[in-house]
């Protein structure tokens, strides 16, 4: 260090002090837009996600939805329209009529099919197009004609449709959880989005709801600190938490320690495609999952869920809805949301399709990372022609078994 001549020291002494400002770091200015994972996400004809939704059957209404009054429905990004033929049969058929387009909501329902009410052309659930009776002979060429439809089935309570390609499509699952009833038991079925936390029809994108299934953190912190206990007082106590990956789901094992010195072995799991196998939160009865929920993507930007559960008495599943200071969603005021908010108030402010880009994931997200990842394997099995995992094509094959469940352990 060489000393400072005389000259040096006057001129700094000269130079105004700069006083260091310290800047502001990580401010909201110029971040970057946001975006989101479109493979996992969008459902639509043709994207991956849709592609890979249409390999599997998806309930799409209640059995008593199906009747002589067509109703719009709308499913993977489809509009479509549900009747039940005068003989008893479910049809699922695209809305736009094979003539010249009017709607099929205002159809009439014959013994045989849906009767456009535009040049009363008559389709069957197939879509066969039966009788144009503005044509000579009701029709010569009516056989080339074809309404675009869907394969409907009805199974526990609920409708389920096969929007996939015809060679792929598998057997509608049966679920041992749901095939096999304790003593005093009866099934239910039910549309009213249990579990959602919220209205029937949730509006954000599918993804956010299947991925609150791996997440047992917000359980103690979402429905127990912030917002009342929901559930049960047990549920407050903050879990261990496993997870790992089954053939065709991602299963959650949380352990909690009581206060009683027992162990709260809690397993639930999120099922390909889109199911919710959830075991009660509330504790009722210990054992095995007692229901099951698919979360069915109407479209890109909402979704609705379907359960189907064992239960003692008829309605048993509609009174499992949550309550926030003893009021049920549609009661509360805004100002009640957000001092009470559930699950659709934290899954939709994520937005309507979630920030992907902006996230930061922690280790308590495991689960969805791990869910995430056997979904994109499932995309890349579709995109090299194959099947996805958790179809079937054998007419005789076994329920399809969880080990979800809540179980006391010493
Ligand atoms: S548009 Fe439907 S019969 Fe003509
Ligand atoms: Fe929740």
């Amino acid at each position: 260090m060489t000393a400072n001549t005389a000259a040096e020291t006057a001129s700094q002494t000269a130079t105004p002090r700069v006083i260091p400002i310290a800047v502001d770091t990580g401010t909201a200015y110029g971040r970057p837009a946001p975006t989101h994972r479109a493979d996992l996400t969008e459902v639509g004809p043709g994207s991956p996600m849709g592609e890979l939704l249409r390999r599997y059957w998806h309930p799409i209404g209640m059995v008593a939805d199906a009747t002589d009054t067509p109703r719009k429905v709308r499913v993977l990004g489809e509009d479509l329209i549900l009747f039940r033929d005068q003989s008893g049969r479910p049809g699922l058929v695209y809305p736009h009529c094979a003539h010249r387009g009017t709607s099929l909501y205002y159809g009439k329902v014959e013994a045989t099919g849906i009767r456009c009410c535009y040049h009363g052309w008559l389709f069957d659930v197939q879509g066969h197009c039966l009788d144009q009776p503005c044509e000579p002979g009701g029709g010569k060429a009516r056989d080339k004609v074809r309404q675009p439809w869907y394969p409907v089935q009805e199974l526990y309570g609920l409708i389920w449709a096969y929007m996939g390609p015809p060679e792929r499509k598998p057997v509608l699952p049966r679920y041992e959880c749901l095939d096999v009833l304790d003593e005093g038991e009866l099934l239910e079925a039910d549309d009213s989005s249990i579990g959602g936390g919220g209205p029937q029809i949730i509006p954000c994108n599918w993804l956010q709801h299947y991925e609150n299934l791996v997440d047992p953190f917000h359980v103690v912190i979402l429905h127990t600190q912030f917002s009342g206990t929901q559930f049960v007082d047990q549920m407050a106590v903050m879990p261990q938490v496993t997870w790992d990956t089954q053939e065709h789901s991602v299963r959650t094992i949380s352990d909690r320690k009581l206060p009683d010195g027992k162990t709260l072995h809690r397993i639930s799991e999120a099922g390909l495609p889109t199911l919710r196998v959830i075991p009660s939160p509330r504790l009722g009865r210990f054992g095995r999952v007692e229901s099951l929920g698919w979360v069915l993507p109407i479209d890109d930007h909402s979704f609705r869920i379907y359960v189907v559960g064992r239960v003692r008495e008829a309605g048993e599943l509609r009174r499992m809805r949550t309550r926030m200071n003893g009021k049920l969603w549609e009661e509360m005021t805004e100002a009640e949301h957000q001092k009470y908010p559930n699950d659709v108030e934290a899954m939709v402010s994520q937005g309507v399709i979630a920030r992907h880009s902006d996230e930061h994931l922690a280790t308590s997200d495991r689960g969805i990372v791990m869910l995430r990842r056997l979904l994109l394997q499932q995309l890349d099995l579709v995109r090299e022609g194959k099947d996805p995992q958790g179809v079937s094509f054998d007419p005789d094959a076994p329920p399809v078994h969880f080990t979800a469940g809540n179980f006391l352990v010493d």
